[in-house]
């Protein structure tokens, strides 16, 4: 799916998104593992790649606390939408919300962390997102990816509604797999599966 059409189907998506996900179920153990794999310290600058409603944001403010910073991109307006809105319920004031195509953006001084959660099984130019995420980061500093996908070793043989609600409600393409990009560029990498292999954190550093 092109990027016009990416923002066009979280436009409306975003209203659904956080119960439709079904957070709890599927990925809520995996997201914390790898926010937890980012090994965060107070202080910390992280980068939350296609935040969307802004899932990661407490997990992350609990280890960087008040004295960090966190810059969450988004390409959708209404998904930034909803993370505004649970900023300002939560009263953070570190926190910067970015709206744009992760591919295009400068992305500015580095960070000590960057996290991508379900995004790159979205994003049309997923690789290219995967490199601007990566160069984002200090040398030495950590990565973490969690997303879905077809479990390792059955090719499409795993379809099933799973696969089918994420490839229709959201456009995510269970084929990428893109943790494997971490597992080939970062250095130390360590892989997780959850959710019957449906689900992988993985992380390294840059
Ligand atoms: C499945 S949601 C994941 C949201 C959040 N990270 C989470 O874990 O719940 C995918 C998000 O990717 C965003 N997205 C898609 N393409 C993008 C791009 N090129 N740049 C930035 N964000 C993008 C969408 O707007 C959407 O909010």
């Amino acid at each position: 799916m092109n990027t016009a059409a990416v923002r066009r189907r979280y436009g409306w998506v975003a209203s659904i998104y956080d119960w439709a996900n079904l957070e709890g179920l599927l990925y809520a153990r995996a997201r914390a593992r790898a926010i937890e794999l980012l090994d965060l310290r107070p202080g910390a600058r992280v980068l939350d790649v296609a935040c969307g409603t802004g899932a990661n944001f407490a997990l992350i403010e609990r280890r960087i606390g008040p004295s960090g910073t966190l810059v969450g991109i988004d390409l959708t307006p209404q998904m930034l939408g909803r993370a505004r809105a649970r900023v300002a319920r939560a009263g953070w004031s570190n926190v910067t919300l970015r709206e744009g195509d992760v591919c295009e953006l400068a992305l500015g001084e580095p960070f000590d962390a960057a996290v991508c959660t379900l995004g790159l099984s979205v994003i049309t130019e997923w690789e290219r997102a995967w490199e601007a995420m990566a160069t984002a980061v200090r040398p030495g500093r950590r990565l973490a990816i969690m997303d879905a996908g077809f479990p390792e070793g059955t090719g499409r043989r795993g379809a099933g509604p799973l696969a089918w609600t994420l490839g229709r409600l959201f456009a995510a393409d269970c084929a990428r797999r893109p943790w494997r990009l971490l597992e080939r560029d970062a250095a130390g990498p360590a892989s997780e599966r959850f959710t019957w292999g449906w689900v992988t954190a993985a992380a390294g550093a840059r």
